[in-house]
């Protein structure tokens, strides 16, 4: 049997518990706090089905505070990127390390904390085009069926035992899931789509498909897609534009009616995940020699959306937060 851990009690992370526990019933889910734990350990996770039918899913969860030195086979790490140095940090404390380790952020870079911690082949990342909305600690709905891939960073590097004992359940229960080495493209793909839709929603507070309605929301997306797309391939990543924006605008159809990761962070006061996706392409192009000005501006007017919305945002000295 293996064992496994999610890490991250969010809208992903409470969907994959959910579902790992029925199919691995000793999966632990690893929550920031001691409320979530306690509400989730009291009532279990109440899933919401892409039908609209609830269930009450009992699962084995722990406060991050009381984890030690464990040992999972498996771990699927679902925080945001800006808790990631925490995960790794106290990675780095266990004495025996998961056989296989699953990034599900949204955005580049993600790897960076963990790469001295994981050989070549164990540390994985994991793009779904699945949806989830979190409504309470430990109610969450599952609002859009999709494809999950994962797989190595590295290139080269083989499908390990592990990964396998851990894919095979999870197909044979009809999980749409693949194995995909390396997995970088893919994640490129998904930032495109981040990068073009997530600021814009959350400057414009709109939801995804409104997008679509003009033609200056269109143009602009094609503007960051052309500068995300320059910067790819000069990382060896090779996407066409013209691609890549039928996609963003494929999203925003099957998404229409969804509010962006990004949006609902400006209207939670949460700091926003923009470094890591328009923040990323910027930094990426820099080193490279290729300007991205468009994705800057959205960039700087996002860091500004956050502090005018934060809810201890007192009066600034004028400066932007440097980051
Ligand atoms: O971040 C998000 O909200 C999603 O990745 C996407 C695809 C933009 C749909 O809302």
């Amino acid at each position: 049997m293996l064992s496994i851990a999610v890490w991250g009690g969010g809208s992903l992370g409470l969907l994959w518990a959910a579902r790992l526990a029925r199919i691995f019933p000793e999966t632990v889910l690893l929550v920031r706090t001691e409320e979530q734990r306690d509400w989730i350990r009291e009532k279990g996770i109440r899933l919401t089905d892409l039908a609209g039918k609830e269930e009450r899913i009992p699962v084995h969860v722990r406060w991050i505070g009381e984890v030690g030195d464990e040992a999972f086979d498996c771990l699927l790490i679902m925080v945001k990127q800006r808790h990631l140095p925490g995960v790794a940090e106290a990675l780095a404390a266990f004495s025996r390390l998961p056989a296989l380790a699953v990034l599900w952020q949204n955005g580049l870079g993600q790897e960076e904390a963990f790469e001295s911690l994981f050989p070549p082949g164990v540390l994985c990342g994991a793009v779904t085009t699945e949806g989830a909305y979190r409504e309470g600690p430990g109610e969450v709905r599952h609002t859009g069926g999709g494809q999950t891939w994962i797989g190595p960073f590295a290139s080269g590097a083989v499908r390990s035992e592990v990964a396998a004992r851990f894919l095979a359940p999870l197909r044979d229960e009809g999980v749409r899931i693949e194995w995909e080495s390396p997995i970088v493209r893919r994640i490129w793909e998904k930032v495109m789509v981040n990068c073009a839709i997530n600021p814009l929603t959350a400057l414009l507070r709109i939801r995804n498909g409104e997008l679509l309605r003009s033609d200056e929301a269109l143009s602009l997306m094609e503007s960051v897609v052309e500068e995300a797309v320059s910067v790819a391939r000069a990382e060896g990543v090779g996407l066409e534009a013209d691609a890549v924006l039928k996609r963003v605008v494929e999203v925003c159809r099957r998404t229409a009616e969804n509010r962006s990761s990004m949006l609902q962070d400006v209207e939670r006061g949460q700091r926003t995940e923009i470094d890591w996706i328009n923040g990323e392409v910027v930094r990426r192009g820099t080193r490279a020699g290729i300007e991205t000005p468009v994705n800057r501006t959205l960039v700087r007017l996002i860091r500004l959306l956050e502090v005018r919305c934060s809810p201890d945002s007192g009066p600034t000295d004028g400066r932007l937060p440097s980051r």
